[in-house]
């Protein structure tokens, strides 16, 4: 079964790294987060006799992939993904990948929590790399977007009894892509979900497994038909205490003061958010990750949101109970400050101090 997946898959074409063809037909000034498949992708397998190692993957065409009905992804959601994203560097050759390292980590992280294994740092970081490279004519001009990469790692052996699947996946594809929300830069309206929840303690909240994402879909298709951009979820024990956006981390501004829900198995702990507590602090704001209460929101001056999707979206109205809180949005908040500070860096635009960019 599994030669016939693996003879399945793609095979390795001619990778044409040249940089002449643009991508395609596609409207750079109107990029929106969907899917526009680009020409390859990197996979890579781990089997039984690997021993929990990936010995070598490879650039294969864009394409689907044929997973046994058994497979452990498929069952019992035995995966996990990252989101990354590479910018075009101004006036220079070359693209940017943000901490990549973190992605890799935190994949690792995961995959001790599904019981899976995971590719090591180096390898996950020369696999980003390759994929950029391959696809480098869908990473869009400067300014207009980025190339949005999505590494998977998946139980894709089969299994029937509930256990760890025999053989592993790791793929990354890539799609060029602009703004996440339909709303662009401007500020997001979001409601505050009190009946679902995204997470439970000792659940898999804290880590990025594909598990995670479908469960929130009810809560959002729900707050979208009623003209939400999306939800706010609380804590699934009180009910009372922030964790974070369906896509995303959740941060508040009070007199200066900057806080974040604390990552305590719930909450994804997310690179963008890490950054983003970290510049804060260089620009002198107190930054607090604790417990964050709605009614510290609902007093807040300031309410956004951080992802690599996301990546700092200003939060103009908060609906909790019915009532529609609002919060300063524009060019002279800290939510903006913060979001310039981060995406200069990202797109290569400011110095990068921090050794962030690859
Ligand atoms: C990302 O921000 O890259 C994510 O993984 C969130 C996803 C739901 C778009």
């Amino acid at each position: 079964l599994l030669r016939r997946w693996q003879s399945s898959l793609p095979q390795l074409e001619h990778v044409d790294r040249s940089d002449e063809e643009s991508g395609g037909e596609i409207d750079w000034d109107n990029l929106g987060f969907g899917l526009t498949p680009t020409d390859y992708m990197y996979v890579m397998r781990s089997s039984p006799e690997d021993l929990g190692a990936f010995p070598r993957g490879e650039l294969c065409r864009y394409g689907n992939i044929e997973l046994s009905p058994s497979s452990g992804v498929l069952n019992y959601a035995q995966g996990l993904f990252e989101g990354m994203k590479a910018y075009r560097r101004p006036g220079r050759a070359g693209y940017t990948l943000f901490r990549p390292e973190e992605n890799a980590r935190r994949m690792q992280h995961g995959a001790e929590r599904m019981c899976m294994p995971a590719p090591s740092v180096d390898q996950f970081v020369s696999a980003v790399k390759e994929t950029v490279l391959a696809n480098r004519r869908w990473v869009p001009p400067q300014g207009k977007g980025a190339l949005y990469l999505r590494p998977l790692l998946m139980g894709s052996g089969p299994i029937l009894g509930l256990a760890p699947a025999p053989e592993y996946t790791f793929l990354i594809y890539a799609a060029p892509v602009g703004n996440y929300f339909k709303e662009g830069l401007a500020p997001i309206n979001l409601v505050v979900d009190d009946e679902f929840h995204r997470a439970m303690p000792g659940g898999t909240g804290g880590v990025k497994t594909i598990a995670n994402y479908a469960p929130v879909l009810k809560a959002q298709m729900d707050a979208k038909s009623k003209g939400f951009t999306d939800v706010l979820y609380l804590d699934s024990v009180h009910k009372r205490y922030l964790e974070e956006v369906s896509s995303c981390n959740v941060f508040v501004v009070k007199g200066g003061v900057v806080a974040t829900p604390a990552t305590r198995g719930t909450i994804l702990p997310g690179i963008t958010r890490k950054s983003v507590v970290e510049l804060a602090r260089d620009r002198g704001y107190k930054v607090e990750e604790r417990l964050v209460s709605i009614d510290d929101l609902i007093d807040a001056d300031e309410v956004f949101c951080t992802g690599t999707a996301v990546v700092a979206a200003p939060v103009s109205t908060v609906t909790y109970q019915g009532r529609r809180h609002e919060f300063r949005t524009g060019p002279d908040t800290v939510s903006q400050e913060l979001y310039t500070t981060l995406t200069s860096i990202q797109m290569g635009l400011a110095e990068d101090s921090k050794g962030w960019t690859v």
